[in-house]
């Protein structure tokens, strides 16, 4: 089916895909030429001061560690009563996103993790990582500060509990919030985009009734895909695809207009083949549909596609943008726009975050082997085409988080979060080893099989 896509195409587009293959295949042979010439790959690794051989496993740099997480809160007074309380249980918590935000001063980049609130005990669900070094792992603190978390539920113009956010190229952050606890819908679910520097509210968005089903269902993810970006742009312009896996759809918001609609069909849906996951040899059971997001980067000369997936599902989906975005087409329940969706293909295995590289490269976390799977969207989404970048069993044990964001340099990393999902739902989570990491890559030397 992409394929036919591809012959219907216009010339333009089949012309810019030819430039594109030859480019993307031209550049990877020059680089490979050039490695050769510049430094045997003995001396390289010497350089780093590891043996590669040592390890098949790839090692990407380390931005933090934790044995567990570790809150900071605005007075001891705080910590003690949410305690007290039991609005914080140290077992209780989960990292499960990561983004990251150069300010344009050049100052050392912040970088926020969210911690839902699968249940009780999760003090804060969107925090900053500190500089202050404590015995589980670096301190958080909350963001943008501990009023907008701690009313638990009673507060909708505060935050509920924040599954994953997205920082966009004006300073501002998005922010998906799923507005439950343990599936008690204490707020309609929002989407509420601070500045960052300011914490000022630019927009809030709350789902109205019939986006969303009370009790049933969890936003998760948001993807944000933005019109006019910055550094000219005011990321005004932007639609956002919002994931309610076990709500088993998904909502397309247009910030502009204010508008949102629902798309739920059987490619948002989770395949029981599928429900039970294994990570490092521990499984669970969860049927969860639609869940990560990315979109065919501007510029590369293709119709513009919504990749997204189902978490509990092996299948690969796509649909027009130009589709997706437009309301006309969702008025008709689960036959909506059928006839626009791309089943790209199956991968065997569940895949979990996924990203993608402003050169076409589709990245995502898969279960099994543990690491970061790339695919050119230019190729069918084929075994022979999905190449692993990353493995690591070790430090890749759920990629919860995966973002592909452009430094101050102009480069493009990798980041991600990995949080061994399992054990955390199986309850054999062991606190005396690393848990939690945040880890990051150049998009280069990931794609190039370089050290990172
Ligand atoms: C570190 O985490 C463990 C496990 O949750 C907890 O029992 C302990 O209190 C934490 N230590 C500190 C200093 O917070």
């Amino acid at each position: 089916m992409f394929e036919n896509i591809m012959i219907k195409a216009q010339y333009r587009e089949l012309f810019a895909h030819l430039l594109h293959t030859i480019w993307f295949y031209s550049v990877f042979f020059l680089v490979i030429i050039h490695d050769g010439k510049t430094y045997s790959r003995s001396s390289q690794w010497h350089n780093n001061g590891y043996n590669a051989w040592s390890s098949k496993y790839k090692m990407l740099t380390n931005v933090y560690e934790g044995k567990n997480l570790e809150f900071g809160f605005p007075s001891d007074d705080d910590r003690k009563t949410a305690l007290r309380k039991g609005l914080y249980d140290p077992d209780s918590p989960l990292p499960i996103d990561v983004d990251v935000y150069y300010p344009p001063s050049g100052e050392e980049p912040r970088i926020f993790v969210t911690i839902p609130r699968f249940g009780q005990g999760v003090p804060y669900s969107l925090a900053y990582l500190t500089n202050e070094v404590r015995p589980n792992g670096t301190e958080l603190q909350p963001f943008p500060d501990y009023d907008w978390h701690k009313s638990h539920g009673d507060d909708c113009d505060g935050l509920t509990s924040v599954y994953r956010i997205q920082i966009d190229t004006c300073g501002k952050m998005w922010i998906l919030d799923s507005g439950e606890i343990e599936f008690k819908q204490h707020c309609a679910p929002q989407l509420v985009v601070l500045d960052i520097a300011t914490a000022e509210v630019k927009h809030r968005y709350r789902l109205p009734k019939g986006m969303y089903k009370p009790t049933i269902s969890r936003f998760v993810t948001p993807y944000v895909d933005i019109a006019d970006p910055g550094p000219y742009g005011s990321c005004k312009e932007a639609f956002v695809y919002m994931a309610d896996p076990t709500g088993t759809g998904f909502v397309v918001y247009d910030v502009k207009n204010e508008r949102s609609w629902r798309v739920e069909n059987k490619y948002t849906y989770p395949d029981p083949d599928f429900g039970t996951h294994t990570i490092a040899g521990e499984s669970f059971e969860l049927l969860d549909g639609s869940f990560g997001f990315a979109v065919t980067p501007r510029g590369l000369g293709l119709r513009r596609m919504l990749y997204f997936h189902s978490l509990s599902n092996d299948a690969q989906v796509a649909i027009p943008l130009d589709i997706v975005n437009d309301p006309a087409y969702w008025g008709n329940g689960i036959k909506s726009a059928m006839e626009h969706f791309v089943f790209l293909g199956k991968r065997g295995v569940q895949c979990a975050a996924p990203a993608m590289t402003s050169s076409g490269v589709f990245l995502c976390g898969h279960l099994e082997p543990i690491g970061i799977f790339g695919w050119n969207i230019f190729t069918p989404y084929t075994y022979q085409n999905r190449m692993l970048l990353a493995e690591n069993p070790t430090t890749l044990q759920f990629i919860s988080g995966l973002k592909v964001i452009t430094n101050p340099q102009g480069k493009e990393e990798v980041w991600l979060v990995s949080n061994r999902l399992q054990k955390a739902f199986s309850g054999t989570m062991n606190y005396n080893e690393i848990n939690y990491r945040i880890l990051k890559c150049g998009v280069d030397e990931l794609l190039l099989g370089r050290p990172c």
